[in-house]
């Protein structure tokens, strides 16, 4: 809720005796700004007051007094419908942003509250795949929204470390890996092991009994398993940085399923101390039933644990080490029911933070041309996507501005920028489709579109030459756009809250390209740079207003916002 909306509650909350949330619900923004800033629906008084919502409208506009710094209050139909001053709008918006500048948009709520983030956690010795992409991006952008609200961020990458596939992977790798050339083993190598070990497998059946007995022996902290294990673990993450550092994405800690292999057993205890274990069909279980869930396995017959029994384990400590205020998986949307499972579990053992455990699903990542696509054996290679992003903006910029400063850095930075905001733009649990000309176009709804209108905003500043000031005559921003405009950059403080609100960093890049919109209707209607010093002032401070928050949505997102392109 922005300032002026508050002051428009209180009133109402005098008028009405409704509640404060009730109202901020009900308060409405205007499609046409000629008909008022903020606008008060009357119907749901209307049963109470007996009376019908026109006449309700009516007599509430009567009755308040327009004070600073509403300037009109009239009745529309049923609405009652406010207007603000305009230069005493402007004055607070445009004031605001000089002030706060890069910190604009930010807040305190969190009060250093602690959330944990897991996100994009890939599992090892396999390629990062696109779902561990999505993740990336949509739980690094929560991270930065969170923290500029006051939050302590961990971001965790709870790799997928563990399991019996480890055991394939040992007997593959000792049967057809060349032990020897052991250093130059990529992903891609230790991928085909796999493929190769179930190929074999379907036809002998050994090998499936003597991987069994590899994973067993990792589990007991074998010396020759742990060593092989590691080294799939060390080749897995260089081909992760590598793809974590293209894209800015930052973790404060990887923490991998075989972190929990010592506490795996406590946990065990303490669910079976609370009576919440049965053994069915020889695994041990929770039964879920009485809350339509099939049940949670916690350990398979050969004794061995399992995922969920992992997470378990893993909510404990981090509840432990961190004490999360809130925790928040950013996985998948095929793993809706293993988080209901989990949190279930946790609730059931008593924990009162069970119902801060949230999981921020996420919907499909779809390649529209097919060529990315995966089809058995052939994997999503992201770090070819994002070169070739970069690639193809290049050489946009070679047809373009050929003779830009720093043409790498900045091609880097639109390229990558491309990719996450086409990943973001979506409500996150719809299915994305990514169209290579669609995301890299200039002109459509895309990062691309935003970088370049900042840069542009950059470009008029640099023009300008003379230092921004908010000491301006404030009566001198007043056409429709102008103030369109400026009403847009208001709501930024309140989007972020929402974004953080519904986990949803698809409100930030809807809105920035609002303003974007807003902005060029502006910028194509009134000249910035003119002969009229004060009007030019007035303009130039809101162009750099703009180029703020625009900026600051974008670092939200974890993209740049180069100032040439
Ligand atoms: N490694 C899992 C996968 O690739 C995702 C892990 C998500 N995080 C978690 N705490 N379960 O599907």
């Amino acid at each position: 809720m922005d300032y002026f909306a508050k002051n428009i509650i209180s009133i109402l909350k005098e008028e009405t005796h409704l509640k404060e949330d009730e109202i901020e619900n009900l308060i409405e923004i205007p499609p046409d700004i000629k008909m008022g800033d903020y606008a008060f629906p009357c119907y749901s008084l209307s049963k109470a007051l007996k009376k019908a919502p026109n006449v309700i409208a009516t007599e509430l506009a009567k009755k308040i007094q327009a004070i600073n710094p509403i300037s009109e209050i009239k009745a529309i139909g049923p609405y009652v419908n406010f207007f603000v001053d305009k230069a005493v709008y402007s004055e607070k918006v445009l004031k605001s942003i000089s002030k706060e500048s890069d910190a604009y948009g930010h807040a305190k709520i969190g009060n250093d509250k602690a959330v944990v983030i897991d996100y994009s956690s890939p599992n090892i010795a396999k390629h990062l795949a696109v779902h561990h992409l999505r993740s990336a991006l949509i739980g690094s952008a929560i991270y930065h929204i969170y923290k500029t609200l006051g939050y302590k961020c961990v971001g965790i990458n709870h790799l997928g470390d563990w399991g019996t596939q480890f055991g394939q992977l040992i007997v593959a790798y000792k049967k057809w890996g060349n032990e020897n050339t052991h250093k130059s083993y990529t992903v891609t190598d230790l991928n085909n092991l796999y493929v190769k070990f179930h190929q074999e497998a379907e036809k002998n059946a050994d090998l499936e009994n003597e991987s069994r007995e590899w994973f067993k022996k990792l589990e007991a902290g074998d010396t020759e398993a742990r060593e092989l294990w590691q080294h799939f673990k060390d080749i897995s993450l260089k081909e992760f940085q590598k793809i974590y550092d293209m894209l800015g994405i930052h973790f404060d800690a990887f923490i991998g399923e075989s972190f929990y292999n010592t506490m795996v057993e406590d946990t065990v205890r303490r669910l079976k101390g609370k009576g919440l274990t049965r053994i069915s069909e020889e695994a041990l279980i929770v039964d879920l039933e009485p809350y339509n869930m099939p049940p949670c396995l916690l350990r398979k017959k050969d004794d061995t644990t399992l995922y969920a029994t992992r997470d378990i384990a893993a909510a404990e400590y981090r509840k432990k080490t961190y004490n999360f205020d809130k925790t928040i998986y950013v996985v998948g949307s095929e793993q809706k029911l293993h988080f209901k499972q989990v949190f279930k579990v946790l609730e059931l053992m008593g924990y009162d933070w069970a119902n801060r455990c949230v999981h921020v699903d996420f919907g499909l990542m779809k390649f529209k041309d097919g060529k990315m696509s995966t089809r058995k054996g052939k994997v999503v290679l992201l770090e070819d996507l994002l070169i070739e992003a970069v690639e193809r903006i290049r050489k946009i910029i070679e047809e373009k501005n050929p003779a830009l400063e720093n043409k790498e850095s900045v091609a880097n930075d639109v390229g990558i920028g491309a990719v996450i905001f086409a990943d973001l733009c979506t409500k996150r649990n719809k299915d994305v489709v990514f169209d290579w000309d669609e995301a890299l176009n200039f002109e459509g709804e895309t990062g691309p579109y935003i970088q370049y209108t900042h840069a542009r905003l950059c470009s008029i500043l640099r023009k300008y030459s003379k230092p921004v000031t908010p000491d301006i005559n404030y009566s001198l921003l007043k056409e429709d756009e102008t103030i369109i405009l400026i009403k847009n950059l208001c709501q930024f403080p309140t989007i972020i809250l929402k974004a953080a609100e519904f986990y949803e960093p698809s409100l930030v890049c809807n809105y920035l390209i609002d303003v974007c919109g807003s902005l060029n209707r502006f910028y194509n209607t009134h000249r910035v740079l003119s002969e009229d010093d004060n009007l030019t002032k007035a303009r130039i401070l809101l162009v750099n207003s703009t180029r703020q928050v625009i900026k600051n949505g974008l670092n939200m997102l974890g993209i740049h916002a180069p100032e040439q392109m």
